[in-house]
């Protein structure tokens, strides 16, 4: 799969204090990746970074095969950094024009395509000045004005800030459909779990400016999972007897003689008598049941140097 975004020891400094540090980002074609972290973990500084409006300290990063600093690529990436920009006193259509015209779209039509695409035809948009807008509505519009141009990868700092539930349920959705329908890659970042959760396909866990954690959004997943976790003497002999005894098979040995074990979550007493009489010493037999929440609690825990 191509690569859209690599990022090689991407640091940035503030006087002594490192607010990015060696970050190394992936970012494949088709991926929606969740960019996570605390409040003044470093999210906003990296994309800013990024999208070539503040400079690295240290490191690099390559956007679509292109070294950084390569202009051309702005114009492949659509982007919400800040919501602020737009003139208080145009329409939102008068808005986007001005941005079509910068960014040399010569189709009129696509502005109110786009602004259906937002959402924001549901609102009275014709005669309304921005500055009359709520956040919200400027959470939209700053959406419509990164689409725009039809780009290949959308970076979204917090696009959900000042959101009511069911707009970011219907952000989520054109998200989605974007990312399905025109195959957009996007790179979001949010403080919120429960909002990448549902959207991301790879997820990027940033801590005290460390890109402490990417992984697969299918392997972040599993860390979701209860399961019974077995400390045996024989990890060998203890999978046999769950496999022809106890009938599991959703286990996984994780370290020698470690054994998660995703089924008979309440039977866990039964397993370990089933291996006690069949001659497996049992050290631990306990149910484990972190959610997806404390295990990112559990990363990123720790005071903030915010
Ligand atoms: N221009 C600057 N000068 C000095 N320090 C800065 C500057 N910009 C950001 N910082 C510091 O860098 C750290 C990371 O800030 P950043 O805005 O990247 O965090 P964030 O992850 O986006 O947080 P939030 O979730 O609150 O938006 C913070 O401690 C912040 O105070
Ligand atoms: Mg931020």
């Amino acid at each position: 799969m191509e690569t859209i975004l690599k990022t090689y020891n991407l640091t940035k400094r503030y006087g002594a204090i490192k607010v990015v540090e060696n970050v190394n980002m992936n970012i494949k074609k088709g991926e929606i990746y969740g960019f996570l972290g605390r409040n003044g973990a470093g999210k906003t500084t990296t994309l800013r970074m990024i999208m070539g409006l503040i400079s690295p300290t240290k490191g690099q990063y390559e956007l679509f095969g292109k070294n950084m600093g390569d202009r051309q690529v702005l114009g492949r990436i659509g982007a919400i950094i800040e919501t602020s920009g737009f003139y208080p006193n145009l329409t939102a259509m008068e808005n986007l024009d001005i941005h079509r015209r910068l960014m040399g779209v010569p189709n009129t039509e696509y502005i109110k395509e786009t602004l259906d695409v937002v959402g924001l035809t549901h609102f009275d948009i014709k005669k309304k000045k921005v500055k009359k807008y709520s956040l919200g509505m400027k959470q939209r519009l700053g959406l419509a004005r990164a689409l725009l141009h039809k780009p290949e990868l959308l970076i979204l700092d917090e696009p959900t800030n000042g959101l009511d539930p069911v707009g970011i349920k219907e952000m989520r959705e054109t998200l989605l459909e974007l990312n399905k329908k025109k195959e957009i890659t996007i790179l979001i970042s949010s403080h919120i779990l429960g909002e990448i959760q549902q959207l991301a396909t790879k997820i990027g866990i940033i801590h005290k400016g460390k890109l402490i954690e990417e992984i697969d959004y299918k392997n972040f997943q599993k860390k979701n999972r209860h399961y019974i976790n077995l400390k045996v003497n024989n990890d060998k002999k203890a999978v046999t007897i769950l496999e022809k005894f106890v009938n599991v098979k959703d286990y996984e040995v994780t370290e020698p003689n470690s054994i998660r074990i995703y089924d008979m979550l309440d039977k866990s007493n039964e397993v370990a008598k089933k291996m006690i009489s069949e001659g497996v010493e049992v050290y631990e037999v306990n149910v484990m049941k972190d959610t997806l929440e404390d295990y990112f609690v559990k990363l990123t825990a720790g005071g903030q140097d915010v």
